[in-house]
């Protein structure tokens, strides 16, 4: 997923479980088949908790990373050369194939991709907080593929190994797709820090500006996260929150001074006795406001996302006709 920060697990005793679902979430098989570090297929049966559960993760990582497409998108047009915006275009076509990838995940387990944006679009299921910041500056394309993308793959790598085959399976990919989002991030970042003074400004503003969010990224501090330990019992998560953004932080410190520009905090410093990086205090409050849908672009995005999704509408009534039209010519030939 782009982060662990949604928000509140559904309530207690929502499972869509389906008819063939084992009825307890730790029923000894089941949990055998975890504890071997098995996968879990499609038609396995499994705990109807342990199926909601990955659902509703699976669908808010592919809600995710199609309306993670918008900030960058407001770029395209302006992108400083026909190469940058060549670059920057595959990299957001990039991010509507993992949404694409993500939601068939999500249909092997019974649901309908219709009934999943119906969700996002109605507020009932959530995406990443970090796309409702704004892009101000062509900086900010470098800041989100160094940060953003860059916390994705320390969110991602271990998704290769969860216990749901297709999800792991489409985690691969979707892996070294990122991998070319941040380098693509970091490089723009390197030009401009080695620019003009103005563009050196600019992309240190645009640092100043994600570098908090996109710790965020990774979820609330363990002993605020209750949906953690069952999905780590699950092998669907495998490390918790703090240790994934302490890994980000250790990974990205030295970049930064790669880079020649300074991340925000005052207060960071290294731990030499533990070989870590360590942050000063996190405002958390910044990251519940923005889940609760008033950070600077909720609105904006789920409004675009709607109209856009209205706008398809005659695309899948396209495929529709032509689908019903093959089966039709199908029935003929037989
Ligand atoms: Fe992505
Ligand atoms: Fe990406």
């Amino acid at each position: 997923m782009y982060g662990n920060d949604f928000g509140p697990p559904e309530p207690a005793g929502v499972t869509d479980a389906g008819p063939a679902d084992l009825g307890g979430e730790d029923d000894a098989t089941f949990l055998a088949l975890i504890d071997a570090d098995a996968r879990v297929e499609p038609r396995d049966q499994m705990p109807g908790a342990y199926r909601a559960s990955l659902i509703r993760q699976i669908a808010q990582h592919a809600h995710s990373e199609i309306i993670g497409m918008q900030p960058e998108g407001n770029w395209i047009g302006r992108a400083p050369s026909l190469k940058r915006k060549a670059i920057l275009l595959a990299k957001v076509q990039d991010e509507a194939g993992h949404g694409l990838y993500l939601y068939a995940a999500a249909e092997t387990l019974g649901v309908d991709r219709s009934e999943l944006l119906d969700k996002l679009h109605s507020g009932r299921q959530k995406y990443s907080s970090i796309f409702n910041y704004p892009t101000l500056t062509w900086a900010d394309m470098g800041a989100i593929g160094w940060l953003v993308d860059g916390a994705a793959i320390v969110n991602q790598v271990p998704i290769t190994r969860c216990s749901y085959g297709p999800y792991a399976r489409a985690m691969v990919r979707i892996c070294k797709e990122e991998s070319f989002h941040q380098r693509q991030g970091f490089e723009i970042l390197h030009t401009l820090s080695n620019g003009t003074s103005a563009q050196h400004a600019m992309a240190q503003d645009a640092v100043d500006r994600w570098w908090w969010p996109s710790l965020m990224m990774f979820g609330p501090p363990d002993d605020a996260s209750p949906n953690s330990e069952r999905s780590m019992r699950w092998g669907i998560k495998r490390f918790s929150n703090d240790e994934l953004r302490q890994r980000f932080v250790d990974m990205t410190v030295p970049q930064s001074q790669a880079l020649g520009l300074t991340l925000p905090d005052p207060e960071l410093s290294l731990d030499e006795s533990a070989g870590h990086w360590r942050t000063g205090p996190i405002d958390f409050r910044e990251l519940f406001e923005v889940i609760g849908g008033n950070g600077p672009c909720n609105a904006a995005r789920l409004a675009h996302r709607r109209a856009a999704h209205e706008r398809g509408q005659w695309v899948r009534d396209a495929a529709a006709a032509f689908a019903a039209k093959h089966a039709t010519d199908a029935q003929g030939a037989a």
